[in-house]
């Protein structure tokens, strides 16, 4: 039986965070080179656009995102169509069977609003449900594979919740582009060619996913003979973007669209139906906004059922006090580095523990960012030594997943959407329905799948986050926009990369305003990630300036790092200055940004 988690429990627990009081007062003698000096050596030239801009990850939906701009459409107009976009040429990443979250501050007015598109538990699950089925001879990996895997669609509830709310060209007009790309072909990147080697990979491992694939490796991997320059094309897909641009929303929750996803879920074990499709609502809200949360600046950014909004709080406070109180070393010296993983590390022990959708738990979302929790997370960090993921809490671990995606775009008139959207991994569920050309998501790997133990990912999850129909599942989609001290948009940022999108969001942030970087630079630094358990440090070949002098700084204090460097998550974001917009997408995803 779950039991509610109140303050005192929740300020009992963070007494429990195991640590001793070492604290700043040796800080400051760890000073590094000032940052923006540092980071100069890399600077980009980067353009500064009067116009408008969009960072997309793939370069066809930053020029649509554009085009919509230049045409008069608002910053909402062009997000739609860059997320419609992006879930044609990004099809293993995002898409009409996915969700999202978006993030939007209008400086104009000075109003911050935020959208709930998440995926949700289809009827006819329950809490047991993973476990049940492995108990009664289900298949390996169905929670993130087939049917069983597949929450309801958010995205395109959203897309038209987007319009109605603060659009203002016709929806079909905002679809065409996609529909158009997606009937006339795109040509695969690298990108792509390395997610069909991805679905390739788990097909060899688990040959029953083979069936329930057919379409996707079709579709999308040309049977696996896709490569660099392949084109690919769906003309189902362009049709039911014409459709809904034509019937609008409708046409999503009645009629074949629906009957025919809810079809292929079934097919192979699913929950999927056609009265979850249809009742399905995304909801516009409050974003949590946190003023004067890091030197100043005010964070606009996504509540729960989003972890991430909170752990970045949480983070960027404590990362300013420890900052401040070590002389503002480089984000890249070690100390620099020492600082974030152990700010990281019990926010990513919180996230596991307290978050998940408010709808169904307790979430304590004012406790968490607390200043007596963020004092007491900064007096507890060490400077000379890296703290165990036991010393921090006894836990709980999170999950992973690839199949996302980012996207900022902010107008002339200084209105800033930050959307992110996502099928959960990459090519989610597998499950695609020939007649609609949509992919469908895996999001239900995003809550905890078998009760106490790890999933399929060797992690593990708490309980407030079991499956129940109509509950979200539990995100690390982190959408952010910073206000400077005047109020005035100074950054909009958002990422790909499971719990990594946390991290690598921040740490963008953090070089954009504390470093002072531009975009670009900001996105090319390498970066760290450690979500406190596993009790190790994922890190990037470092081509920055530091060199890897840190690691073994790091090591000597007693952190561990992984076998091997690998990505820390895809960012996109745009530095906002009085004089223009300067936008950047990842080059770890290929994208390119665009502006006017
Ligand atoms: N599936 C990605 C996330 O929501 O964190």
């Amino acid at each position: 039986m779950l039991k509610p988690i109140d303050r005192r429990q929740l300020i009992a627990r963070l007494a429990l965070l195991g640590l001793s009081s070492t604290g700043l007062s040796t800080l400051a003698a760890c000073q590094g080179p000032p940052t923006g000096a540092a980071a100069s050596r890399r600077k980009h030239h980067a353009v500064r656009y009067k116009n408008g801009a969009v960072a997309a990850d793939h370069p066809l939906a930053s020029e649509v995102g554009v085009d919509v701009l230049r045409a008069g459409g608002n910053a909402i107009d062009a997000a739609i169509a860059v997320n419609a976009t992006l879930g044609v040429v990004r099809p293993y990443s995002c898409g009409l069977g996915g969700g999202g979250f978006l993030v939007a501050h209008d400086e104009r007015t000075g109003r911050s609003w935020a959208m709930n598109a998440r995926e949700t538990a289809p009827k006819g699950v329950w809490e047991s449900y993973f476990t049940d089925l492995r108990s009664s001879g289900g298949p390996e990996g169905a929670s993130r594979y087939g049917g069983h895997a597949v929450a309801v669609p958010g995205t395109p509830n959203g897309l038209f919740l987007a319009h109605r709310t603060h659009g203002t060209m016709s929806m079909s007009r905002l679809l065409a582009p996609a529909a158009e790309i997606a009937r006339d072909g795109f040509e695969a990147d690298a990108s792509h060619v390395g997610a069909v080697n991805s679905l390739a990979g788990v097909r060899a491992r688990l040959p029953w996913t083979k069936t329930i694939s057919q379409w996707t490796w079709k579709q999308w991997c040309l049977e696996g003979t896709v490569e660099v320059g392949s084109k690919l094309s769906n003309q189902a897909l362009a049709d039911t973007l014409d459709a809904l641009g034509r019937h609008g929303i409708d046409a999503w929750r009645s009629g074949t669209i629906p009957t025919g996803l809810a079809r292929v879920a079934r097919a192979s074990g699913g929950k999927l139906n056609v009265a979850s499709l249809a009742e399905y609502r995304a909801d516009e809200i409050k974003p949590l906004t946190l003023e004067n949360r890091f030197f100043g600046a005010t964070i606009v950014t996504m509540p729960p059922p989003s972890s991430g909004g909170i752990a970045i709080a949480q983070i960027l406070a404590t990362y300013e006090r420890l900052l401040e109180a070590a002389g503002r070393p480089s984000l890249d010296s070690a100390m620099g580095r020492h600082l974030l993983i152990e700010a990281m590390k019990p926010a990513f022990a919180l996230r596991a523990r307290y978050l998940a959708d408010p709808a169904f738990a307790p979430v304590p979302v004012d406790e968490l960012l607390e200043e007596a929790l963020i004092e007491k997370m900064v007096s507890e960090i060490e400077t000379d030594r890296a703290r165990t993921a036991q010393e921090i809490d006894d836990g709980l671990q999170l999950p992973d997943d690839e199949g996302t995606s980012h996207l900022c775009v902010i107008d002339g008139q200084r209105h800033a959407v930050a959307w992110t959207s996502t099928i959960n991994g990459t090519f989610g569920s597998f499950v695609g329905d020939p007649e609609s050309g949509i992919l469908l998501n895996n999001e239900m790997d995003d809550f905890t799948t078998i009760q106490g133990e790890a999933n399929l990912y060797g992690l593990r999850q708490s309980d407030w986050n079991l499956p129940v129909p109509g509950k979200r599942p539990l995100s690390s989609m982190s959408p952010t926009i910073l206000l400077d001290e005047d109020g005035s948009i100074e950054a909009i940022a958002g990422a790909s990369g499971g719990p990594r999108i946390i991290s690598a969001t921040l740490q963008v942030l953090l070089g954009m305003s504390y470093g002072d970087l531009d975009a670009a630079t900001a996105i090319d630094r390498s970066r760290v990630h450690h979500q406190w358990r596993p009790d190790s440090i994922r890190y990037e070949e470092d081509h920055s300036q530091a060199g890897s002098d840190w690691r073994t700084s790091l090591e000597n204090m007693g952190h561990t790092f992984d076998d091997a460097p690998r990505g820390v998550a895809v960012v996109q974001a745009i530095r906002v200055h009085p004089d223009g917009f300067d936008p950047a997408s990842d080059p770890r995803k290929l994208g390119v940004a665009a502006g006017y």
